[in-house]
């Protein structure tokens, strides 16, 4: 359902952490898309939808969240407190993100430009587009 990808500290020494991330080596895709998500209320809940094509990684930079991820059978909860670990998701996962911490900023690296046809954003509809799927 999904991989967690470990990320290197590139920085050795006392002045910090650096972690780069190269496109088909650190990560399984070519990145066409970069966003981050931040300012959340502990009460938000984000997501609620699924994507039919797009491959993203998902990191918390600062702070952390969880992520629950279901594919249509079973569902999955992924807490990210580490700028050292990338969830890596691939296509057809329905996802919703909560319990963000106040300062916590989620970056997400997209294999694909935005295109609101690659979301499903019901989930019914997503259940009934998983079981065509198979
Ligand atoms: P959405 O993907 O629904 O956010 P989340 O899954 O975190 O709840 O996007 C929220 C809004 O931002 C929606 O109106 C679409 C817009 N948006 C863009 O314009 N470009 C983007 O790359 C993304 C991810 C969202």
């Amino acid at each position: 359902m999904y991989e967690i990808i470990s990320l290197q500290d590139k920085n050795a020494g006392d002045t910090g952490f650096l972690v780069p991330i190269e496109e088909m080596l650190d990560i399984p895709f070519f990145i066409k898309r970069i966003y981050y998500i931040g300012g959340v209320s502990a009460s938000a809940r984000r997501g609620y939808h699924a994507h039919r094509n797009l491959e993203q990684v998902l990191i918390c930079v600062i702070g952390s969240v969880k992520i629950l991820l279901d594919d249509g059978n079973e569902k999955k909860v992924i807490e990210l407190c580490d700028p050292f670990h990338a969830l890596y998701i691939k296509p057809g996962l329905w996802r919703e993100m909560y319990d963000f911490t106040s300062e916590s900023v989620l970056l997400v690296l997209a294999s694909e430009h935005y295109n609101e046809e690659d979301y499903i954003r019901n989930y019914s509809d997503f259940l009934e587009w998983k079981q065509g799927e198979s």
